[in-house]
């Protein structure tokens, strides 16, 4: 369903000029219907003329109520028609294999466009800090924080299994005792209380976002941030286009679920790169 209002105020713009050629002829058959209507009927002759303009214009108001009614239909409600997909479902695959999913994911490739260690940096992790990275998949960010903090609890937080058997394999290989992998429900994040929660490229893939976002600022602490990456439209990699969800949407849903925007960065080439408060 379309819910933006900002969606709404596009539509009627769009319709603006079909609702003003709406209008025009609207007065156009009430001024014939009232000209019919003054001529003198003084002769049987004027009466059928009379008659004959009357019942024309009646039919072209009809005529032209029809040819307009489309310009005063109600916005579109699917998503093709609904380009920010306000509160649209989040794109469901599964991510139930790590090892075929590391190849992607952790391709060395992946440096060049994701800057990992420049997100690091911008994010501004305090020592002491408890961070939780939600979709964290392979750890691509969890395993980093883990490693350049070590004062600092990272959860790394999956829906899927096979993630988690992942990650604490990894911890335990790359000896990061503050680095704790944490199966989570789908539609709600079950975290202890954090300061910062980090969420690459998953935000798509989450039903419900202004729910789920509400009731995970619950679980932040006073000076608690979240910060969101995800793709956009124009990026060659990333989920299929009608998946991606543009960066003003998120903020129209985040800011339902009760945050505001703190900082918008333009550190990336191929995703947005938000920090809410
Ligand atoms: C595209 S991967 C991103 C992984 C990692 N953040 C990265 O940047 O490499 C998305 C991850 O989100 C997880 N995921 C999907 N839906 C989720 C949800 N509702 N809550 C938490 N994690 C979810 C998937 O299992 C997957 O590991």
């Amino acid at each position: 369903m379309c819910k933006s209002i900002d969606q709404i105020e596009d539509y009627k713009l769009s319709n603006q000029g079909k609702n003003a050629e709406a209008s025009i002829a609207q007065s156009l058959t009430s001024l014939l219907f009232y000209n019919s209507m003054k001529t003198k009927i003084t002769s049987p002759y004027a009466k059928i003329t009379a008659a004959r303009l009357a019942s024309i214009a009646l039919i072209c108001a009809g005529a032209l109520s029809g040819l307009f009614t489309e310009a005063k239909a109600t916005p579109a409600e699917t998503s093709a028609d609904c380009p920010l997909h306000i509160g649209r479902p989040g794109y469901h695959r599964r991510f139930d294999d790590a090892e075929k999913w590391v190849k992607k994911f952790d391709d060395p490739a992946r440096l060049i466009w994701q800057k990992p260690e420049d997100v690091i940096e911008a994010l501004k992790i305090q020592a002491g800090d408890k961070v939780a990275d939600v979709g964290a998949g392979t750890g691509y960010f969890s395993l980093r924080i883990a490693k350049d903090y070590p004062s600092v609890t990272v959860y790394a937080a999956d829906i899927e299994p096979s993630m988690i058997a992942y990650l604490k394999k990894q911890a335990k290989a790359k000896a990061l005792p503050n680095h704790k992998a944490l199966k989570i429900d789908a539609h709600r994040a079950t975290l202890p209380e954090v300061d910062l929660v980090l969420v690459v490229d998953t935000y798509h893939h989450i039903d419900n976002r202004i729910s789920y976002f509400a009731d995970l600022k619950k679980r932040l602490s006073p000076k608690g941030r979240v910060a969101i990456i995800d793709f956009t439209a124009e990026s060659p990699e990333g989920p299929p286009p009608e998946h991606r969800l543009k960066k003003e949407s998120v903020v129209v849903e985040m800011n339902k679920a009760g945050y505001s925007l703190d900082q918008d960065l333009a550190l990336l080439p191929y995703q947005y790169f938000l920090i809410f408060k």
